[in-house]
């Protein structure tokens, strides 16, 4: 079985963007199509295994802390697809851990794990959480929503995790992407917003144009904790994270499937 390899960062440091959305159905879809996938709920408000259902005994902080291995706070939801999940006491670990040298820690922690692929939902905040999701990540997604104030945070995003990485001269090794979200390209918010992403000559070669359109699916979807391909498989949420996940996969350096998928399964 391959070691950990590939890990997506999905990144923003404005809230409500669509972080949360994209890392379970990244994650779930990679793990529909026969991959074995570690979503890791790096935000301590722990929406990401709540989709889930996962209320673990342990969780990230205790990892974090060397209370516990990473497998003995990992937990199976689906086929394929394994949570790392996250509680409120996250948030402490700020104070808990010394600056600098933590913030390779979740690097360590993941390091040999027996996956294809891991997801890293991250919490809006730039503190020692969010640096460990970046430290740990060779590929990053910045899900940015349509609206005005939106951009101001992806170029925010952008240069926190550039000073970041400078910093700590950590370089991604794959890929990063800009993923626009609650596209509903007849309002003018969405022409807008994606003029202004165009406009940005960093954001532009970034971007992956299609987007996420909106869809009211996703939000019930994830509020009856399930994913949309079992809430709505002929959504067009469900459409656009599937197209979404074959392109992150069909990228150079991308992994390839260990298990066998399930027949029913996109
Ligand atoms: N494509 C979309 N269309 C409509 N609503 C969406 C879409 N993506 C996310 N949402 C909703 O927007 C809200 C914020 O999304 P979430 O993924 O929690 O953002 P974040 O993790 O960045 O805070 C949630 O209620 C979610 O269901
Ligand atoms: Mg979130």
């Amino acid at each position: 079985m391959p070691a950990l390899v590939r890990r997506i960062a999905v990144v923003n440091m404005k809230g409500g963007v669509g972080k949360t959305t994209t890392a379970v159905h990244v994650a779930a879809c990679a793990a529909m199509l026969g991959h074995r996938v570690l979503l890791v709920d790096a935000d301590p408000q722990g929406t990401a295994g709540e989709v889930f259902s996962a209320r673990p005994s342990r969780t990230l902080n205790d990892v974090m802390l060397g209370r516990c291995d990473a497998a003995a706070a990992i937990v199976n939801v689906r086929p394929g697809l394994d949570v790392l999940g996250s509680s409120p006491a996250a948030f402490l670990l700020d104070a808990a851990l010394l600056p600098g040298d933590s913030d390779s820690l979740l690097n360590q922690r993941l390091a040999s794990l027996p996956y294809d692929l891991a997801i890293l939902d991250s919490s809006p905040a730039m503190g020692l959480l969010t640096y460990n999701v970046l430290t740990a990540a060779t590929d990053m997604v910045m899900p940015v929503a349509m609206d005005w104030m939106a951009i101001m945070g992806a170029r925010r995003t952008l240069q926190g995790v550039r000073t970041m990485t400078e910093r700590r001269g950590h370089r991604l090794a794959g890929a990063a992407f800009v993923l626009p979200t609650m596209v509903n390209s007849v309002t003018n918010a969405t022409k807008a917003a994606m003029q202004a992403l165009q406009a940005d000559a960093e954001l532009a070669t970034l971007l992956y144009a299609p987007g996420i359109r909106q869809c009211l699916d996703l939000t019930y979807a994830t509020a009856s904790r399930q994913t949309i391909f079992e809430y709505a498989p002929s959504s067009r949420g469900a459409d656009d994270y599937q197209r979404f996940t074959s392109f992150l996969l069909s990228r150079p350096g991308a992994p390839t499937a260990s298990r066998v998928p399930a027949e029913s399964q996109p």
